[in-house]
C-alpha cells in the first residue's frame, strides 16, 4: 500500500502521529508511547520545541553535560557539552583539570570574516562585465543599506565585493564574492539577505542569475588555541619518549588522509558539543572546519605540536563561524542556559572557548592512544552503560567493575559474567 501522503503538514500533530504509527508500525499503540513519553509535561516548552521545524512529533534527548575546570586566556570556565559519546565529557574534564595548573589555555582571535556569493553565468566579453561591475559596485553596496543599517551600527556589515572570473573553471561562470563582519551574530540570515539584493541590482538580460548564498568555508574566520609546558610536567615517566610519540601521531595526521580524518573527528567531539549546547549550527561548522583541514588539496591535522628548547607545545587553528545572539542562541532555553554558564560572550570569546574544547579533546584523545591504548577508557564506561541495562545490585555491579579491570569488555561477556555471578548467589 502506498505510503504517499498529501497536507500532512496540515494535519495535527496526534493526526501525524496516528497516520506515522498506524502506516509504519507492527505495534502502533507501542510506537505512539514511545514518541509521546518524551513530551514536555509544561505546554509551552514543548510546543516552543514543536515550532523549531515543521512535522515536530517528540523530543530526542541527548544528555546535558558539563567540562569544570577549563581556564582559557586566565579566565575560568565550566563548559557545557551535549553529546551521547561516552567517553567525552570525562576526557575534556580531566584535561581542562590537567592544563588548569599548566598555564591553561591561550587563544587569539586570527580573523573573523565570513563570505557570501552571487554565482552568475554570463556569456559576453570579460573585461565589458568588469567595466559594468565597477560602475556598479557603489549601487550594489547602497542596494543592502536598509538591511546592513543595524549591523552597520554594532559595528559589522559588508566589508568588500569582488567580481571573480571562474570561466577557466566552468564555461560562463563568474561570481560576486562578498565578505562581511557579522561580529556576535553567525549572520547567515544577513549575509543571504545582501546577496539577493545585490544580486537583484546587478541583473540584466545577458546575466543569469544561478544562486546567492553565503559560504560556510570561513578559512578567513579564524581562531587559535595552544597549550605548553615544560616536557617533564608532561607525563610523569618517560616524558621525551611520549611527547615525541604524541609529536609523530600528529606528524602521522598530517600525511595520512585516513588517520587525519578520525584525528580531526576527535577534535570536532568537542567542538560540536559545545557548538550544540549552545544552539549554533554544528554542519555548519563542521563542513568549514573539514574543508580548512584539506586546504591545499589534502586533508591533514588541524592540530600541530612541537618541542623547542624543553618546552612542549601544542596547538589548532580552526574556523570557526559562530553567533552568540540570533537562531537558536535565545530561543531554546538550555542554549541560552549555556551561554550564561560561559559569562555571556561574544561571537570571539564563543570561538576562543571552543578551539579550546577542540584542542583538550585531542589532547585526550593522542595522549591516551600514545601511551595506553583508547579502549581503557572507552572500556570503563561501556562497562557502566551495559551494567545500567542490567537489573544489577549494588554488589553485582561492583563485582563486575572488579572482574573487567584488565578483561576486554563486550556484551555478551559482561551479560555472561553477570549470570556467572547471579548463579552464585
Ligand atoms: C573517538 O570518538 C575519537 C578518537 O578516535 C579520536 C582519535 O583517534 O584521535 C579517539
Amino acid at each position: 500500500m502506498s505510503k504517499i501522503v498529501s497536507g500532512f503538514s496540515k494535519l495535527t500533530k496526534q493526526e501525524k502521529i496516528d497516520w506515522l504509527t498506524d502506516n509504519y508500525f507492527e505495534k502502533p499503540i507501542t510506537a505512539k508511547e514511545t514518541l509521546q513519553q518524551y513530551w514536555n509535561d509544561n505546554r509551552i516548552l514543548q510546543e516552543l520545541h514543536d515550532d523549531f521545524i515543521e512535522n515536530s512529533l517528540s523530543n530526542f534527548y541527548f544528555p546535558f553535560g558539563i567540562a569544570p575546570n577549563f581556564v582559557i586566556d586566565g579566565v575560568d570556565y565550566t563548559i557545557p557539552m551535549v553529546i551521547e559519546e561516552s567517553s567525552v565529557v570525562a576526557a575534556a574534564s580531566m584535561v581542562a583539570k590537567f592544563w588548569s595548573s599548566r598555564g591553561g589555555f591561550k587563544t587569539k582571535i586570527i580573523a573573523t570574516t565570513k563570505v557570501g556569493q552571487v554565482h552568475f553565468m554570463y556569456r559576453g566579453d570579460a573585461a565589458g562585465l568588469q567595466f559594468y561591475f565597477d560602475k556598479m559596485k557603489p549601487q550594489l553596496l547602497r542596494a543592502t543599506e536598509p538591511i546592513t543599517e543595524n549591523m552597520r551600527k554594532r559595528g559589522g556589515g559588508i566589508l568588500d565585493i569582488e567580481l571573480r572570473n571562474k570561466t577557466s573553471e566552468l564555461a560562463n561562470y563568474y561570481q560576486i564574492h562578498a565578505t562581511f563582519e557579522t561580529k556576535d551574530s553567525m549572520g547567515a540570515n544577513f549575509i543571504n539577505s545582501c546577496l539577493e539584493a545585490i544580486a537583484n541590482e546587478f541583473k540584466r538580460p545577458d546575466i543569469e542569475i544561478i544562486m546567492s548564498i553565503l559560504s560556510n568555508y570561513v578559512p578567513e574566520c579564524l581562531v587559535h588555541a595552544e597549550v605548553s609546558c615544560p616536557i617533564e610536567e608532561l607525563y610523569g615517566k618517560d616524558a621525551e619518549l611520549y611527547a615525541q610519540k604524541f609529536i609523530q601521531a600528529i606528524q602521522i595526521a598530517n600525511v595520512e588522509p585516513h588517520r587525519a580524518v578520525t584525528h580531526n573527528k576527535g577534535i570536532m567531539n568537542g567542538i560540536d558539543a559545545l557548538v550544540l549546547a549552545t544552539g549554533n549550527d554544528f554542519r555548519a561548522i563542521e563542513a568549514g572546519v573539514h574543508a580548512y583541514a584539506a586546504r591545499d588539496g589534502q586533508y591533514r591535522s588541524l592540530s600541530n605540536a612541537e618541542i623547542k628548547e624543553g618546552i612542549f607545545r601544542f596547538w589548532i587553528d580552526i574556523p570557526l563561524a559562530l553567533g552568540t545572539v540570533g537562531g537558536l542562541t535565545k530561543l531554546h532555553p538550555l542554549a541560552k542556559l549555556s551561554l550564561k554558564l560561559l559569562q555571556n560572550p561574544s561571537a570571539e570569546k564563543l570561538m576562543r572557548i571552543t578551539a579550546a574544547a577542540g584542542l583538550a579533546q585531542n589532547f585526550a584523545a593522542l595522549r591516551a592512544l600514545t601511551t595506553t591504548g583508547i579502549q581503557k577508557g572507552h572500556m570503563k564506561l561501556h562497562l557502566n552503560n551495559i551494567i545500567k541495562l542490567l537489573d544489577a545490585s549494588e554488589k553485582e555491579k561492583e563485582s563486575l567493575i572488579t572482574y573487567f579491570e584488565n578483561r576486554t569488555v563486550t556484551h555478551n561477556a559482561v551479560i555472561k559474567k553477570y549470570n556467572e555471578i547471579k548463579a552464585l548467589e
